[in-house]
């Protein structure tokens, strides 16, 4: 099929779900694979008839909604961050709790891929932080709308491709080999809850430190969309705590509670009270 058919195919589907095409332009292969296959399942011959389904077809609207999620991600993707949040951010947060009279520093991996985001976390923290703060404990929660990368993030089981950017001497730390795979170690997977949930319609309770929402909403979504969602993760957060968006994502107009920490590294923190 036709590139331009696809393309034509998603500048008109997408809008209709609060999505926007830039966000898939570089990456609606993913997308286009899947809509063959489902395309394919229903008999149908191409993205034309697809398009009169779904006019006809109210209930595969949510079928197309979830084959547009983009499940791309790695370990310590964006180098940069993890460094800027093992450095500067999380022992800035980490005095706070402390001083706050917690014992555990909370965080929200949002749109967790399979696991790859929380488990990088909970690395760092382990073999950069944990000794400079016995005190304090990590506690990650980490949602994502497909059940499919849920099963994944609970398997933790990878292949070296998800690794390659990992610094060489965390991964034999983190990691136990089995011939070609790579298996997160037990002691990396406590105080990570994963939890299907689609950041649209719900979000864990309480309120975080840090929130990372990378890759998802800032890039997919539309603007409306993208302002109604960054109220509700403001919202969770506690005054002083961090927000890391996507290194190529930008935070919507009226999100005034946010002032930016690290440029590049996309981080912002919440005004409000710090300790
Ligand atoms: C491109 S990946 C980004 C993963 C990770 N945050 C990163 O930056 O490497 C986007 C993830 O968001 C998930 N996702 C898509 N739509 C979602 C939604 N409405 N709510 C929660 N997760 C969603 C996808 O399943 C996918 O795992």
């Amino acid at each position: 099929m036709k590139n331009e058919q696809y393309v034509c195919f998603l500048q008109w589907a997408l809008p209709q779900m609060r999505m926007r095409w830039p966000g898939f332009r570089k990456v609606r292969r993913q997308v286009c694979k899947r809509l063959d296959a489902r395309i394919r399942d229903l008999g149908l011959t191409g993205v034309g008839e697809y398009q009169a389904y779904l006019q006809e077809h109210a209930d595969e609207w949510a079928r197309l909604d979830s084959l547009c999620r983009i499940t791309i991600s790695r370990f310590y993707r964006d180098k940069g961050v993890f460094v800027t949040l093992a450095k500067e951010v999380l022992p800035l947060l980490a005095s706070v709790v402390h001083k706050r009279g917690d014992s555990a520093l909370r965080i929200w991996s949002a749109g967790c891929g399979s696991g790859e985001e929380p488990y990088t976390l909970a690395a760092l923290w382990d073999i950069e932080l944990q000794s400079r703060f016995p005190q304090i404990t990590m506690d990650i929660v980490a949602t994502d709308a497909d059940p499919g990368m849920i099963q994944r993030a609970l398997d933790a089981r990878y292949e070296f491709s998800s690794l390659k950017d990992l610094p060489e001497s965390w991964r034999n730390l983190v990691f136990a080999r089995e011939e070609d795979t790579y298996c997160i170690k037990p002691e990396y997977t406590r105080g990570i809850k994963f939890l299907e949930q689609d950041i649209r319609q719900e979000q864990p309770g309480g309120h975080f430190d840090l929130v990372l929402c990378r890759n998802l909403v800032f890039t997919y979504y539309d603007d409306a969309l993208q302002r109604q969602l960054i109220r509700r993760i403001v919202g969770a957060m506690h005054g002083g705590a961090a927000l890391v968006l996507g290194i190529h994502e930008h935070v919507p107009e009226g999100a005034h509670e946010l002032s930016m920490w690290f440029d590049k590294q996309r981080i912002f923190r919440k005004i409000g009270d710090r300790n």
